[in-house]
């Protein structure tokens, strides 16, 4: 079964107008405004929808989040049952403080085909379609990996360029890269749009690694599953809440790695609207009294990997 192809162009409009309710408080300085607003946007533009959706990836759980979360009932019915993963501001920080890269993303799959995420920490890793599968493994030594996309690739080590958040608890992950003398780019927020950059060459990345959320972590995936790319990941649980949280979910090994294949089954569709002007999308801009969005958009069914620009008529 695949997922009716009208359904894009309705996702397509969920993102782009939650990112431009979320573009009024761009640059404000206040990044639970910016959150809610996207937020808000977001719930109410899936519940205009035919559809049978919950969320399997949110806002976080009903007693901490009031709108979107996991295991809360979207659309107003029918038979298309979907699994939703919501991240309806992705850079928190970029939108408060009107910096590059802030995304309203969303991922749809049919019922049961998403992984329902706990908000953990995930250990990821991504990589580009032209490296053998083998090649590289989240268990593997950092430089094994490292060493093996630079030979299948046929490069220097100097011209590999490996993608992850800049965390202090990347240091060793650094200082590793540093003295392999592979290039970097560090990110200061935002691993989702980090995780896409092994998708097309243009983006320059061969290798996306290192720790950042558990559901940013399964949305990359799902966009990087229609491109052909490699992802894995690892669930890291902080304390005691974290574990119960993840076994309630169902999850029995704690210290298990995913694949792809069974991080996101099927066929999903998968959209991420500019905010701000990123390495992914161009951020809203107006023009003609209308607000120009671009979303970077997935459809597995269909192999669809585009930008959609689209308009929307600014009412006064
Ligand atoms: P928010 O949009 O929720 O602020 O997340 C931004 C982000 O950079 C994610 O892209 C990433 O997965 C996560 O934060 C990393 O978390 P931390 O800042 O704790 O390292």
């Amino acid at each position: 079964m695949s997922l009716d192809k009208k359904l894009i162009n309705e996702i397509i409009r969920v993102t782009s107008k939650a990112a431009i309710a979320c573009y009024k408080f761009v640059g404000k300085n206040d990044k639970k405004i910016a959150d809610k607003a996207a937020t808000d946007s977001m719930r109410n533009e899936i519940n205009k929808l035919n559809i049978n959706g919950e969320v399997v990836i949110g806002e976080g759980e009903l007693d901490e989040a009031p709108m979107l979360y996991i295991g809360e009932k979207l659309g107003l019915g029918g038979n298309i049952e979907l699994d939703i993963a919501v991240d309806p501001l992705e850079g928190t920080n970029f939108a408060a403080k009107n910096l590059p890269g802030a995304l309203s993303v969303i991922s749809v799959a049919e019922k049961g085909n998403l992984f329902n995420a706990p908000e953990t920490y995930m250990d990821k890793l991504a990589v580009s379609k032209k490296i053998p599968f083998d090649a590289t493994d989240l268990d593997f030594p950092l430089e094994k990996n490292i060493k093996n996309i630079a030979d299948s690739m046929n490069k220097d080590l100097t011209n590999i360029t490996a993608c992850l958040l800049n965390r202090p608890r990347h240091q060793k992950i650094i200082d590793k890269l540093n003295e392999m003398n592979v290039r970097m780019k560090l990110l200061s927020d935002g691993d989702v749009s980090g995780a896409l950059m092994v998708t097309n060459d243009k983006y320059n990345v061969d290798i996306f690694l290192g720790i950042g959320g558990g559901p940013e972590g399964v949305l990359a995936a799902s966009a990087i599953d229609t491109f052909g790319c490699k992802f894995q990941g690892r669930f890291l649980f902080e304390n005691d809440k974290d574990i119960q949280r993840a076994k309630k979910m169902g999850i029995k090994d704690l210290n298990k790695k995913y694949e792809l294949k069974e991080i996101v089954k099927g066929d999903s569709i998968f959209c991420a609207t500019g905010i701000t002007t990123g390495d992914l999308v161009n951020g809203i801009y107006v023009q003609d009294n209308k607000y120009i969005t671009e979303t970077f958009v997935t459809h597995k069914g269909s192999n669809m990997t585009e930008i959609v620009v689209s308009e929307d008529t600014i009412k006064t």
